[in-house]
């Protein structure tokens, strides 16, 4: 695959995942925005990049914050004129007791404000850029802990949860207003839920 000419945003991309997408979009000849609140390790990020011949720019944000989201987004499109693909990746955990009864308001908001509101926010920011262009891609990474009981993990399991069916539905709904999707495919007849195991639960 090659990318020569395309722009992502990727944020979170200054460690593990994020950093190997961005080093594999630069690779095969994309332009990445490293986004990441850990400005020195964006920094490592794009040096590296850029010593095998890639390009590549840090930039700091937070993702909870709607106007880094915003700020990110338009540095994409300011430096590069477009913007190709956008990949929802960064997360941190907030260490607390475990069970649903000892997370604090704070540690709540923090897990759905990362997970989610981040994700939609900077998904809602970009749509509009990539209609104009005739198309672009967007990834978010979830979790295996957005589908099944990860006890101990209830913000985060709720924001991957959440962030997987904002996937489909913000998927469909891309396809339905370019024309090209089918209504009846997007909503297909109710199934029963199947049961999910409730793992390591002692009490
Ligand atoms: N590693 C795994 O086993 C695993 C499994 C399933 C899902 N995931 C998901 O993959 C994604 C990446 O995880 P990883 O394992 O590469 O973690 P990581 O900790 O190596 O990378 C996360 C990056 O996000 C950045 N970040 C954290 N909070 C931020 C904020 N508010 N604003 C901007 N940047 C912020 C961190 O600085 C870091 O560079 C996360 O969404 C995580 O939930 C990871």
């Amino acid at each position: 695959m090659n990318f020569a000419g395309k722009v992502a945003v990727v944020t979170g991309a200054a460690s593990g995942i994020g950093a190997a997408v961005a080093q594999g979009f630069a690779a095969r000849g994309g332009t990445v925005v490293v986004a990441d609140y850990n400005e020195q390790g964006a920094r490592n990020q794009v040096q590296r990049i850029t010593a095998a011949g890639g390009r590549a720019l840090a930039l700091r944000i937070d993702v909870t914050r709607a106007e880094d989201i915003q700020r990110m987004i338009d540095t994409a499109v300011a430096t590069y004129g477009r913007l190709d693909l956008l990949h929802n990746n960064a997360y941190s955990f907030r260490s607390g007791p475990a069970g649903v009864w000892n997370i604090s308001d704070e540690a709540w908001d923090h897990g759905i404000n990362i997970g989610l509101t981040a994700c939609f926010k900077a998904i809602r920011a970009a749509i509009p850029i990539m209609k104009s262009q005739g198309g672009g891609s967007i990834v978010n990474t979830a979790s295996i802990s957005g589908l099944f009981a990860d006890v101990g993990a209830s913000p985060y399991n709720a924001a991957k949860g959440g962030l997987i069916n904002f996937t489909r539905t913000a998927a469909a709904e891309v396809d339905l207003a370019s024309g090209s999707g089918d209504a009846s495919h997007h909503h297909p007849p109710p199934r029963p839920a199947p049961a999910l195991p409730i793992t390591r639960w002692r009490d």
